[in-house]
């Protein structure tokens, strides 16, 4: 629960660590509720409730007439509102109940909300609105603890009048930070100490904390805020009155609407390139108002009050801290970062079999064939359809004897009208009571692809075993290698159930916020459905990281390698249990582009397994579009083509040869950078770093680079400019500041920081390599497994002092907890005054195999007269564009050696 406090000044007396500027060393660990599983916890601040009071009716006696006056002063971009019910014209009358102030927009065409969600309100706090006061504070061994106090209720039921406040600060990394409790009203400020940038200012509205109705405002340092998905919108977020709901949706992406997963973290730059972030740890159906004052608004209907703050101070360290409260994304099998085919509507597995044999006669890099629902028996988990698919554990087999796997496509719903005895994943389900049951203790009924439903509960350790079961026995008739959790949401064809739903506060909270439908079981289950854990109305947006979890851990011991699930609902910590795909995008030009804006989020959110649908799932692409698609879908960190049922095939064979050529070429060059690849990942994993990056994280103090979201880089040199548009052969790409090279030919751009025309023919997506990055590649193949024991090509783009760093991680690929058990090799690669050095740092898998062939140096200023590789002479090419080049290597990768020039 939440509210703003007014806080007396005298009251409080700070401990002298909270003030000082010193670093604090880390006093203690604490472990979250709920469903993270932090391996450390951040300074955190909680706010909870302890002792409710008794009602106390609401007075406001300001004269009416200064009122009035006291209200205009209020800017229009301050104006929180005060009447978010949506469908509600909202009146003067209606708004004085309220005791709040009433002000339509002057002009009808200004960006107004008399009731809508987005626009400037019209209803609107004023500065004396009752809110809570702290009443005593006292000092902990992380922080403090105080207690707020209110004495007028406010307009929602079940107002908590006295409540707790808890000020913990527990990692030394957070100290560069001055916490202080404000005076009147109360609030919650945090400020930078080296720049006073004010972070988090919660003064400026009224701080609600009803039963049913938290809400909580902020001013912010910017208005360049990202995060806080899942919403089809720019990277950037627009703060001119925009409101996100969260509450897990199943729906298309689009714009202004909940979709399928809730995560509710933001990260904030500051002037001069600072970051924090912001995390409300809370499952609750939510909307997030963001204005141009700027400022934000946490409306939440449930849960507690329970936030973080992470100080950065640049936008990797705030990912890093945040990921280490959610936990680090785990680290992916490697054919995860292959190029995956799929479809709605293969009728037959020979249909799919036969793709798979077309990408092979056409030499197209293929890991992984998936089935959607197609391949069920009457769409039922657990079966497939013997006569159409009858030769599905054909297919299975063929593709691991060709080093490639099989994904398969599972939902929650577990068809509950098949005859007693015939269905064991219902029959056993209902043993063992894992279905969520409605309000009166019955299973719940909905409606999905089978017709009626079950809906396994994965709040409870029951369930998850009963769904290891089911897999296992599916196992022996299908060997498949990794699962696809799709409607998960959970998603119903009806709205609650069978039964519809009690009509109940639970049902009708006081007030709802803005989710599609506009009730909370729209297309789901009822609010009051009951699960192991708690009702659904708190357990709803956490249904898909439940099932992944559930999921993750069967696939672990089933296969015993590294569980692949990709889930298409999610919620903080999911990262270490699966990847995530965008849902059900179409084959548009506009759905292209919105794709990395998507994909950019996910990776700011820990799950940096992440992509679109390949030419896009529902609609048919023209043939450029899935060019452009597979070229851009190349550089996704998890790369699948996936189409709606009844469209045309849109894998690479069913285009004309050229475009087909070019869609080859551009997967060839993904598998070749997967050292570059899986390194990241393996610092995703490790660091929590993103895969996928935004401009802005390497170039903070570069404000031209905030709102990029048409360009992105892996990792720290790899800059991808996709073309985004129709009929072009070239694509404007911004350059930060520096040398760039270009990948293909080592030619060097020098940029001020500024947008330059690059040449992009159909079967080009243009690379540039930052100056001072060496990147190991590796020559491609069809699969990974293949490609991955190929020797490698180094390729170092030196900056002006002739240096360069990169560094490659390197495993068997497919064991548990590699790094965990000490079971890999990393390697640091540097160059500096002509001499190339590569240093085994760990050396303890066998990878005498890999061989480096080819070393390129883009920037090598003048030609060289020798080359030594390990002080021995050998032979070199050197072109006009400062490239050298040192091919024949057979240098050993597990072995340190030296390449130098003079
Ligand atoms: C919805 C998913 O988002 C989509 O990818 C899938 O093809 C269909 N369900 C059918 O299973």
């Amino acid at each position: 629960m939440v509210s703003y406090k007014r806080l007396n000044p005298e009251d409080v007396q700070f401990s002298s660590a909270v003030l000082s500027e010193e670093p604090r060393p880390v006093q203690e660990e604490v472990s979250v509720s709920l469903c993270l599983e932090p391996s450390a916890v951040i300074f955190k601040t909680a706010v909870r409730i302890v002792t409710p009071q008794t009602s106390q009716t609401g007075v406001n006696n300001t004269a009416a007439a200064s009122r009035r006056e006291v209200c205009t002063l209020i800017p229009e971009a301050w104006r929180f509102d005060c009447y978010p019910e949506r469908g509600v014209v909202v009146t003067k009358e209606l708004c004085e109940a309220r005791n709040c102030c009433f002000i339509p927009a002057s002009s009808p065409s200004s960006a107004a909300r008399p009731s809508g969600r987005n626009g400037i309100p019209w209803c609107f706090y004023p500065p004396d609105f009752p809110s809570y006061s702290l009443v005593s504070i006292n000092d902990t061994s992380l922080g403090q603890r105080g207690t707020l106090a209110k004495e007028v209720k406010t307009y929602y039921p079940a107002d908590i009048l006295t409540l707790e406040v808890e000020i913990r600060h527990e990692t030394d990394s957070r100290l560069r930070v001055r916490v202080k409790l404000s005076k009147e009203p109360f609030g919650l400020i945090v400020k930078r100490s080296s720049t006073g940038a004010v972070l988090l200012n919660s003064t400026v509205a009224p701080l609600f904390y009803a039963d049913q109705f938290l809400q909580f405002s902020t001013s912010l340092p910017s208005q360049f805020i990202y995060g806080l998905g899942e919403h089809r919108s720019t990277f950037l977020h627009d703060v001119h009155w925009n409101t996100l709901t969260m509450w897990a949706r199943d729906v298309p992406p689009m714009e202004q609407t909940n979709l399928y997963g809730a995560h509710p973290f933001y990260l904030a730059m500051e002037e001069g390139g600072n970051a924090h972030g912001f995390f409300l740890l809370n499952s609750n159906a939510m909307d997030v108002v963001l204005q141009p004052a700027p400022a934000l608004t946490w409306r939440t209907i449930g849960g507690i009050l329970d936030f973080y703050v992470f100080l950065g101070p640049d936008p990797g360290s705030v990912i890093e801290q945040y990921v280490e409260v959610v936990g680090y994304p785990a680290m992916p099998i490697y054919w995860a970062l292959g190029y995956h085919l799929c479809r709605w509507g293969y009728n037959t597995s020979d249909s799919a079999w036969e793709v798979v044999k077309n990408m092979r006669n056409y030499g197209i890099p293929q890991d992984v064939q998936w089935n959607d629902i197609d391949y069920m028996d009457q769409f039922m988990d657990f079966t497939y359809d013997s006569s159409k698919f009858a030769t599905l554990p054909d297919m299975v087999k063929d593709l691991h004897a060709h080093d490639q796997r099989y994904v398969m496509i599972l939902d929650p719903g577990i068809s509950s009208t098949q005859p007693e005895g015939t269905y064991w994943p219902f029959d056993e389900g209902l043993r063992r009571q894992v279905f969520i049951k409605d309000a009166e203790g019955r299973t719940l009924i909905g409606k999905v692809w089978p017709g009626l439903t079950a809906y396994p509960d994965f709040s409870d350790a029951v369930t998850h075993e009963w769904w290891y079961d089911n897999l296992k026995r599916f196992h022996e008739k299908v060997p498949f290698d990794g699962l696809w959790i799709d409607m998960n949401e959970p998603s119903n064809f009806l709205d609650g159930s069978t039964n519809g739903c009690p009509s109940d506060s639970l049902e009708n909270p006081p007030y709802t916020p803005g989710v599609l439908g506009g009730l909370l079981r729209a297309k789901t289950l009822c609010a009051t459905a009951q699960q192991k854990q708690s009702i659904h109305y708190n357990m709803h947006s956490l249904y898909g990281l439940m099932e992944a979890k559930a999921s993750a851990s069967a696939l672990k011991r089933i296969v015993a390698k590294r569980p692949f699930v990709i889930s298409r609902s999610t919620f903080p910590s999911q990262g270490m249990y699966s990847g995530h795909w965008l849902g059900d995008n179409r084959s548009q030009w506009k759905d292209l582009y919105t794709s990395i804006a998507g994909m950019l989020t996910f990776n700011l959110l820990g799950i940096p397994l992440v992509g679109a649908d390949i030419c896009g799932f529902s609609e048919e692409p023209e043939e450029e579009l899935c060019v452009r698609w597979t070229q851009l879908g190349a550089f996704y960190p998890f790369t699948r083509n996936h189409n709606a049922i009844d469209m045309k095939p849109q894998d690479p064979t069913a285009f004309s040869p050229l475009a087909r050529t070019a869609m080859k070429q551009a997967l060839l060059l993904r598998y070749s950078l997967f050292p570059v690849l899986y390194t990241l990942f393996h610092h995703a994993h490790v660091h929590g770093h993103t895969v996928a990056r935004p401009l802005m994280f390497e170039f903070p103090k570069d404000v031209k680079t905030y709102g990029i979201d048409k360009q992105f880089l892996w990792g720290k040199s790899l800059l991808v400019t996709p073309v985004l548009d129709p009929g072009v052969d070239y694509v404007d790409g911004y350059f930060p500041e520096g040398l760039w090279y270009d990948y293909y030919t080592g030619y060097s751009v020098r940029s001020k920081g500024e947008e330059l025309p690059l040449q992009a023919p159909l079967d080009k997506i243009n690379l540039h390599l930052r100056e001072g990055s060496v990147i190991p590649t590796q020559t491609p193949n069809l699969t990974l497994w293949v490609s991955s024991g190929q020797p490698l090509h180094l390729i170092s783009a030196l900056s002006d002092d002739g240096s360069a760093t990169g560094d490659l991680f390197w495993d068997d690929g497919e064991s548990i907890d590699t790094y965990e058990t000490n079971q890999y090799t990393y390697i640091i690669f540097s160059v500096a005054q002509n001499v190339m050095t590569s240093q085994v740092l760990h050396n303890n898998v066998e990878a005498t195999y890999i061989t480096v062939e080819l070393a390129s140096f883009y920037g090598v200023k003048e030609k060289p007269s020798r080359v030594l590789v390990n002080s021995q002479d050998a032979s070199f090419t050197y072109r006009e564009n400062q490239v050298l080049t040192v091919a024949d290597l057979g240098l050993n990768l597990s072995q340190n050696f030296t390449i130098s020039w003079m």
